[in-house]
């Protein structure tokens, strides 16, 4: 996979990457992802979504990692890291998305890799996510080690309208040697 490769934008960089990050947006939830939004939804409909996303970015509460294949950005991920003092530690993994066309070829493997990495630089230890019960994603982020926690029922909506469950994970990229606390 030497055609692709996983970039850290900068604010100007997660500005310019707004229509092609609402193309991926736009398609994953048209493609029946439950990811914060309902059909039908146009890569236009993205955009003040991701604007938000890259004033975040500008402020520092959120990394913005993209995957790119022959140049052209077709995956993903965020990690919040505007977390209240009391979690300094502890990061959200968001918006785990791949355009249709580029699915299974292993960019969200090489962006979850890249986002753990990112937290750790970070000083963040303590990753969570959500994603709706019984999708594909589900599957991927036990493949990947993250711990399941357990499932909030009526949690969220799919694009068409129905209630989604949603499955809580988390990963320690320290070892944990006092639990619960
Ligand atoms: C979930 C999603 C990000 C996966 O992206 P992807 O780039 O196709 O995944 P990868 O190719 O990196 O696959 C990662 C692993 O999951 C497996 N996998 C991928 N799609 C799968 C599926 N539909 N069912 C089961 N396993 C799957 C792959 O085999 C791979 O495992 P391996 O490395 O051991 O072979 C993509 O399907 C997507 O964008 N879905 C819609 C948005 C969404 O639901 N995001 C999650 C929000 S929380």
């Amino acid at each position: 996979m030497s055609d692709v490769s996983i970039r850290l934008l900068t604010p100007a960089q997660a500005t310019a990457a707004l229509p092609a990050l609402a193309d991926i947006l736009a398609d994953c939830v048209e493609g029946g992802a439950s990811v914060g939004f309902l059909s039908p939804y146009r890569p236009q409909d993205a955009m003040p979504y991701w604007e938000g996303v890259a004033r975040a970015v500008g402020n520092g509460e959120t990394v913005l990692l993209v995957a790119e294949k022959n140049g052209a950005i077709l995956g993903t991920v965020q990690l919040g890291i505007g977390t209240l003092p009391n979690q300094p530690h502890r990061a959200d993994l968001k918006k785990l998305l791949v355009h249709r066309r580029a699915r299974g070829l292993g960019l969200s493997r090489l962006l979850m890799d890249a986002a753990e990495k990112a937290a750790a630089a970070h000083g963040r230890h303590i990753l969570v996510l959500d994603t709706a019960t019984g999708s594909p994603a589900e599957m991927i982020y036990e493949k990947l080690g993250w711990q399941r926690v357990g499932v909030i029922p009526h949690y969220a909506l799919m694009p068409d309208g129905r209630y989604c469950g949603s499955t809580f994970f988390y990963k320690a990229l320290q070892p944990i040697e006092i639990w619960p606390a």
